[in-house]
């Protein structure tokens, strides 16, 4: 017969059979209550208070904590001073305190040089930390810290034959510049242009105007004018977009910070995206328009060898 034990969910007694853990019902869980207080990951029941904290990580249940992506060229982390800047921002903006930053940076480099792979993906997070699920956070809390490096894929394809992109509603919240880990709409978005065989989706707002990409900034080319929405709100405030628009100026564009339209965006000369993990990437096709030729525009091949010089 299988061995059965007495188990107290939300003051109800139930007989349940003994699974794989040692059963005991403990008084005072971390929960300090006298009930049995049980998760169940799959199909495999577990005391509460034997979960690991990342259980109870706030990220997971609130997408409470923000994060960035760094990357290095040949070995050497490109802008990290920046992004450590927006990331204290972010962090301030959600009431994250007590992170160094001077440690995360020590934090990045170890990580990056224990790795050692040259073209990286460098990705970090912070999170408030763990605990009982509850909507308002204890302030004695310690955040929890997560990193990867990883290898950046080889961009090569999509810089010379540019990609695909397709509109699809912003249905962000409204702190876009807070690179924050709640990502539901962008990959949402992004699964939608995925499905249509595009590389990348353009949020637009309510307005009926092009906010960024889902996970990117987006430019246009009219001319010899570059334009890009303005750091609002309602966008990221990204890194690889102040250099795009330094090395747009460094080519001789006038640079715009102004919203556009699909229409306008679908009438431009040239478009592209930028992005950390792979700076800048043309755009030759958006919705079912095709963008000058269907070839990366000039501009934006001498602005990536542009990018390229800030890089080395
Ligand atoms: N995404 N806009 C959004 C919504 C983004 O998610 C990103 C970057 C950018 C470009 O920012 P930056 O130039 O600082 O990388 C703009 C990252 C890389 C991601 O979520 O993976």
């Amino acid at each position: 017969m299988q061995p059965m034990f007495f188990c107290k969910v939300n003051y109800q007694i139930f007989l349940c059979p003994v699974v794989e853990y040692e059963v005991k019902i403990w008084a005072d869980s971390v929960f300090g209550s006298d009930f049995m207080q049980v998760a169940m990951i799959q199909d495999k029941i577990v005391p509460v208070e034997e979960l690991e904290p990342v259980y109870f990580d706030r990220g997971i249940y609130f997408g409470d904590g923000v994060y960035e992506v760094v990357r290095s060229y040949d070995g050497k982390i490109f802008a990290l001073e920046e992004h450590l800047q927006r990331f204290a921002n972010s962090l301030a903006a959600i009431e994250i305190t007590g992170v160094d930053i001077d440690q995360i940076r020590s934090r990045v480099r170890k990580a990056s040089d224990t790795a050692g792979i040259s073209n990286a993906r460098i990705y970090f997070h912070v999170t408030r930390g763990s605990a009982p699920r509850s909507h308002i956070w204890d302030a004695d809390l310690k955040p929890n810290f997560f990193l990867t490096v990883t290898e950046a894929p080889d961009d090569a394809e999509e810089k010379n034959k540019g990609i695909a992109v397709s509109t699809h509603p912003d249905w962000r919240w409204k702190r876009c510049d807070i690179k924050s880990l709640n990502l539901l709409a962008n990959v949402l978005a992004r699964q939608d242009a995925a499905q249509k065989g595009c590389a990348e989706a353009i949020l637009v707002d309510e307005a009926g105007l092009i906010t960024e990409g889902a996970s990117s900034t987006f430019f246009a080319i009219f001319g010899r004018t570059l334009q890009t929405a303005p750091l609002t709100a309602n966008i990221l405030p990204s890194i690889t977009r102040k250099f795009a628009l330094e090395a747009g100026k460094n080519i001789g564009l006038e640079v715009i910070e102004k919203s556009l339209t699909p229409q306008q965006a679908g009438d431009s000369d040239e478009l592209f995206i930028a992005v950390t993990t792979k700076d800048i990437i043309p755009v030759v096709g958006f919705d079912d328009k095709l963008i000058g030729d269907g070839k990366p525009g000039k501009y934006t091949k001498l602005l990536i060898e542009e990018f390229r010089s800030f890089t080395v």
